[in-house]
């Protein structure tokens, strides 16, 4: 790759192609429940842009440009009155909108806050996260995935902290081949999943383009004249759908704090079974702030002697730390003009491939895949991630997958 592409890739910042490409889609901002009714505004940095998400006393969430339009003050420390967040230095009152209501220090009748046009970006709150459109035009309508749709008592939520560029976060969710190695842990059952990637450690990787992304199957050829096939999905521009069953999957949102930080999103959804519980949540493995306790600062607690007897990599039994120790290990933005690309990284090439066609997509003045606007165009992306299926070799895994999908949507739990 050069390092034009490499750029081209990982700056998000305004004004920059893929940052203008991220902005066509909604983009979580946070979880609903780090903005609790009647709670503090909180400080907010997306896309290289600092902002802050308030909710209004409608408990509407609005997010709007941290520094105010008078002469620059924190938002963040504003109060939250008279239908809006009230800056505390000269008392200028914003609403979710980013009208200006009040400059209550200028003459009676003054006309000026009519005038001020401060940043705000439009928010939908749905199944427990704060949603954000911070694109141009009027915002579309919130894409029909399935781990969007869902309601909140079918999910399970949550974000940590990432010292890196998105865009490596989310390659590693594609790259299945590393189960084999990194999160390979004891195993005595010769059937579990950590059993099987340990037994065939060059899978076959096939990837397929898709309406929302691309579609990669990993196939192991296992004991018993078997094919165990894993299934995991790009979807764009900056997320993923991965370890899943028929009953739902995990998806894993790289959302840029700048260029060299990122939030990763977690949500794990099932269609029959309420508050389903995720190894993500574990609390022994989480600190203030959404942080990881293994992290640069303490070399993740790695355990040498654990290597020999419990984990791969000496980390724990936690998959997360393990992601994190290898996509933070690259350096703030990997560096891929150094990269040595094999066939088990076909996943990550497609991806790359659909990634720099929509950003220049977006440069030529087009609509991105999955930027659907006309409410009246029914775009139904086929998103399905599979971590469980076994078949005999004799099975073609790819019809099976087909139907698979059918099966899918008659069982999927949506709301209305
Ligand atoms: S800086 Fe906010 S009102 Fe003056
Ligand atoms: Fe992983």
């Amino acid at each position: 790759m050069l390092q034009e592409e490499n750029d081209l890739l990982t700056r998000t910042g305004p004004g920059t192609p893929c940052g203008e490409l991220m902005r066509r889609y909604w983009q979580p901002a946070a979880l609903s429940e780090e903005l609790p009714r009647g709670g503090p505004p909180i400080p907010v940095r997306l896309f290289s842009e600092d902002l802050v998400l308030f909710r209004d006393e409608a408990s509407r969430p609005g997010l709007l440009g941290l520094h105010c339009s008078h002469r620059g003050a924190d938002l963040s420390y504003g109060r939250l009155e008279d239908g809006g967040l009230r800056c505390i230095y000269h008392g200028w009152l914003y609403d979710v909108h980013g009208r200006c209501l009040e400059q209550p220090g200028e003459p009676v009748g003054s006309t000026f806050h009519e005038r001020i046009h401060h940043v705000a970006y439009p928010c939908q709150e749905v199944g427990g996260i704060i949603y954000t459109y911070m694109g141009p035009g009027a915002p579309l309508p919130l894409p029909p995935y399935e781990f969007i749709r869902v309601p909140v008592e079918y999910r399970t939520n949550a974000k940590v902290f990432q010292d890196d560029n998105y865009l490596q976060g989310n390659e590693g969710n594609f790259d299945p081949v590393h189960l084999s190695f990194l999160h390979q842990l004891r195993s005595d059952d010769p059937e579990s999943a950590q059993s099987l990637n340990a037994e065939c450690r060059s899978p076959l990787i096939e990837a397929e383009e898709t309406d929302y992304g691309v579609r990669i199957y990993c196939v192991r050829q296992v004991h018993g004249g078997r094919n165990y096939v894993r299934i995991t999905n790009f979807v764009l521009p900056n997320l993923c759908a991965v370890s899943g069953t028929a009953d739902g999957y995990q998806t894993l949102w790289h959302v840029p704090i700048d260029d060299t930080h990122h939030w990763r999103y977690m949500i794990w959804f099932s269609r029959s079974t309420t508050h389903p519980n995720r190894y993500f949540t574990r609390s022994d493995e989480m600190t203030e702030g959404h942080r990881l306790v293994r992290s640069k600062s303490n070399r993740y607690l790695q355990d040498r002697a654990s290597m020999q007897t419990e984990a791969y990599a000496g980390l724990g039994t936690n998959f997360l730390p393990h992601d994190t120790c290898v996509t933070e290990g690259a350096g703030p933005i990997l560096d891929r003009t150094r990269e040595h690309l094999g066939s088990t990284d076909n996943g990550i090439i497609a991806a790359r491939r659909r990634l720099i066609d929509a950003i220049r997509a977006v440069q030529a003045g087009q609509e991105p895949p999955g930027v659907v606007r006309d409410p009246n165009v029914r775009w139904d992306p086929e998103v399905m991630a599979r971590s469980d299926v076994l078949l005999p070799s004799s099975v073609d895994w790819r019809d099976y997958w087909k139907n698979e999908l059918l099966r899918a949507q008659l069982a999927t739990v949506m709301p209305g």
